[in-house]
This record gives structure tokens, C-alpha cells and sequence, in this order.
């Protein structure tokens, strides 16, 4: 069976106070379980993330990695720097970095194998628009951008990522995918996962995201192919998020 991970994505949001105080909550209120915990944090935060939680069970980690190995790339921050400040993940291909900074699905391939370079876990997002949805193009959009990460991935690099079906339309909208249409996805993705290796295709967590709250979680969760949630605004609230994990 595969263990459940629960992970906030902060966004551009926090301070050095505001998080000193969610990440107090956090350990303060995690019930050791059977369910894996990180938070994504802004990269200025990364080093206060690394001095809070070192030795606890929430991981962290950070919400976009460089292409590039190193070098003159202004601005950028490279895999190897996020593992030097101890993170376990690194989100890429969110669909605010594929919509504001045009991030190609090969863009994001490219971010997977450099992370897994480097020894962080990628958390691949995936998902599609209101207008691709009601286009009927969801399993042409989400299996696109994930075959583009496929192709680049042998089995044994497959089994060290995770996946994120994030609807675009369900993020920060209130707006929820039902289970129902959320396991229909996640169906799908494990299918296109299965197709390149079926042994490490069940092994591979993918998480829902977009508008995850404590008050729909259980029942997403309870899904057989939803292997945890990615969640944004319920994540900088440590009692909603504490609640999320309870659910997982
Ligand atoms: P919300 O939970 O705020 O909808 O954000 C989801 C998300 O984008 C997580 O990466």
C-alpha cells in the first residue's frame, strides 16, 4: 500500500514570523502517523525551514528548481543548493510557473531529471484549464504534460517522482474537483504511468490539489488512486492543515 503525503505549498506568502509561528503549530500539533508531511517553502525560507524542522517528521522543501546545473543564470536557484539546505522536495511544473513564466511540458521534464539529479524528490504537477475541461481535452492536456515527463524518465527515475493532479480551475477558486472526477484523473495518470513500468507505476504517489480543506479532504483522500494532497491556502493555517493530515 502506498503511504500517503501530505504537502503545503506556500507560495509567495510568510515572513521569518509568520512561519516561525506556523511550523511551531505544526510540530506542536502533528500526531506521528503513517502519513508523509512536508511543506514547500518560499527559497529565502529554506534555511529557516532546515532550522526548525531538522529532526522532526515534516520534510520540506522548495517550489522551483533551475534547468541549469550552475552557473551564469541571474536569479536562479540550482537542485544542488536545495539539497545543501536539506530539502526532500521541489515542486516544478506548477501551473502558475506554466502560465505567468511560459513553462513548456519539455521545460519541465528537463526540471525532473535535474532535481532527481541532484537528489530531490520532484513533486511534477499536471492539470488543465476550466476551458480545456469543458473542451472535452482533459486526458489530452494531463496526458500530455505527464508523457512529456515520461519520455524523459527511465523506470527507475519514475519511481522516485511524485505527481500532482492540480486542476487549474480548482486552484484558489474554492472551487473542488468532486472524488469522483479527481479519481477519474488519477486513474488515467497511473494508466499512462503503468504503460512505462505497470510494478513502479503502483508505487508512485500522486496527490491532489486545488482548494483541499479540511472539509473535503477525507472523502478525496478516501480515493484509491489519490495518494495525498498538494495544498495552498489551507497549508499556511496550521489547524486546517493539521486537519488535512488528520484526514490522510
Ligand atoms: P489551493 O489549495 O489554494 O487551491 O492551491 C492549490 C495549489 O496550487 C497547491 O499547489
Amino acid at each position: 500500500m502506498r503511504r500517503k503525503l501530505v504537502a503545503g505549498n506556500w507560495k509567495m506568502n510568510g515572513s521569518l514570523a509568520a512561519n516561525a509561528s506556523l511550523l511551531a503549530g505544526l510540530k506542536a500539533g502533528l500526531q506521528e502517523g503513517s502519513c508523509d508531511v512536508a511543506v514547500c517553502a518560499p527559497a529565502p525560507y529554506l534555511a529557516q525551514c532546515q532550522a526548525e524542522l531538522k529532526g522532526s517528521s515534516i520534510a520540506w522543501g522548495a517550489q522551483d528548481v533551475s534547468v541549469h546545473e550552475s552557473g551564469a543564470y541571474t536569479g536562479e536557484v540550482a537542485a544542488s543548493m536545495l539539497l545543501d539546505f536539506g530539502c526532500t522536495y521541489v515542486i516544478v511544473g506548477h501551473s502558475e510557473r506554466r502560465a505567468y513564466h511560459g513553462e513548456s511540458n519539455e521545460l519541465v521534464a528537463q526540471k525532473t531529471v535535474r532535481a532527481l539529479a541532484a537528489g530531490v524528490t520532484p513533486i511534477v504537477c499536471v492539470g488543465e484549464t476550466l476551458q480545456e475541461r469543458e473542451a472535452g481535452q482533459t486526458d489530452l492536456v494531463v496526458g500530455g504534460q505527464v508523457d512529456a515527463v515520461l519520455e524523459a524518465l527511465d523506470a527507475a527515475q519514475l519511481g522516485r517522482i511524485v505527481l500532482a493532479y492540480e486542476p487549474v480551475w480548482a486552484i484558489g477558486t474554492g472551487k473542488t474537483a468532486t472524488p469522483g472526477m479527481a479519481q477519474e484523473v488519477h486513474a488515467m495518470l497511473r494508466a499512462r504511468l503503468s504503460a512505462k513500468d505497470a510494478g513502479v507505476a503502483q508505487k508512485v504517489q500522486i496527490l491532489y490539489g486545488g482548494s483541499m480543506k479540511p472539509d473535503n479532504a477525507r472523502e478525496l483522500l478516501a480515493m484509491p488512486d489519490i495518494d495525498g494532497g498538494l495544498v495552498g491556502g489551507a497549508a499556511l493555517k496550521a489547524a486546517d492543515f493539521l486537519a488535512i493530515i488528520g484526514a490522510a
